[in-house]
């Protein structure tokens, strides 16, 4: 396979190809996914409830992203890898997004940047993509908005917010995006949008019609240690598997079992 660039993900939605993307922020797993044949890996800012524990996206910095980022680029080979803005990372300014997403791009080796927001975001898109960072942007149930929101709620609804989703996937094509991700949002309306724009549509919990579909990949590997939104699907249960393997190890060793002659140096 040959390494996938925003021209590929935009012939696949040319070609009714559906895309693959899925969450990554280490190494091993970035490598397994991309073997596995996924086109893109994003490193979310989810990482701050997924991995570091936090209870939501908000604390996420931009050196942690940096860090994990620079994990899954070592660990891809063909997937095209984008990388998540922080909270306030690119909300103050158009200059400090700029340097910003300049940083990320830099210093990790990802090829494109995320950001949430429509019509608030779309001057701050154009000025990304005019230093030539490509932007996907992010509609619907953005979870930096949390507060905003009353909680992780399905978006639109209501024939306003119905109107003003339409309107906010408009003005991020308009300004340059090459993607858009739609969060949270009923099926009519994910195919709505997704008929109406050119650029590709990836959805999470925004039905079967978008062009693309995104999964958490804690969620899909059933290592989520949280509660489960119910458009997620669990095709394996690490948490099983892993929590048995381990039980498995203490028992042995406080058994003396562990380690045995296979396992000792002669
Ligand atoms: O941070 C993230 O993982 C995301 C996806 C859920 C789209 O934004």
């Amino acid at each position: 396979m040959k390494k996938i660039t925003i021209l590929d993900i935009q012939r696949m939605k040319d070609e009714g190809k559906k895309i693959t993307m899925l969450t990554a922020y280490d190494y091993p797993l970035a490598r397994l996914f991309d073997e596995s044949g996924v086109e893109i890996l994003l490193v979310g800012d989810s990482l701050g409830p997924v991995v570091a524990g936090y209870d939501n996206t908000l604390p996420v910095t931009v050196e942690e992203l940096i860090y994990h980022t620079r994990a899954v680029v070592r660990g891809r080979e063909n997937a095209l890898v984008v990388a998540d803005m922080p909270f306030m990372s690119y909300q103050v300014s158009i200059e400090d997004a700029k340097r910003n997403a300049g940083r990320v791009i830099k210093e990790t080796g990802a090829e494109a940047v995320k950001l949430e927001g429509g019509q608030n975001m779309a001057d701050t898109i154009r000025a990304i993509t005019d230093i030539d960072i490509p932007v996907m942007a992010h509609i619907g149930l953005t979870p930096q908005s949390i507060h905003r929101m009353g909680g992780h709620r399905v978006q639109g609804r209501e024939e306003k917010q119905r109107e003003k989703l339409l309107a906010d996937a408009l003005a991020v094509q308009e300004a340059g995006a090459f993607s858009l991700v739609l969060e949270g949002i009923p099926t009519k309306l994910g195919e709505e949008i997704t008929k109406k724009l050119t650029i590709p549509t990836i959805g999470i919990g925004a039905g079967i019609h978008c062009d693309g579909q995104v999964l958490v990949s804690h969620d899909l590997l059933g290592l989520f240690l949280g509660p489960r939104p119910s458009f997620v699907k669990a095709y394996c249960n690490l948490k099983e598997t892993i929590s048995g393997a381990v039980g498995k190890y203490l028992d042995e060793v406080r058994t003396g079992k562990f380690p045995d002659e296979e396992h000792s140096y002669r």
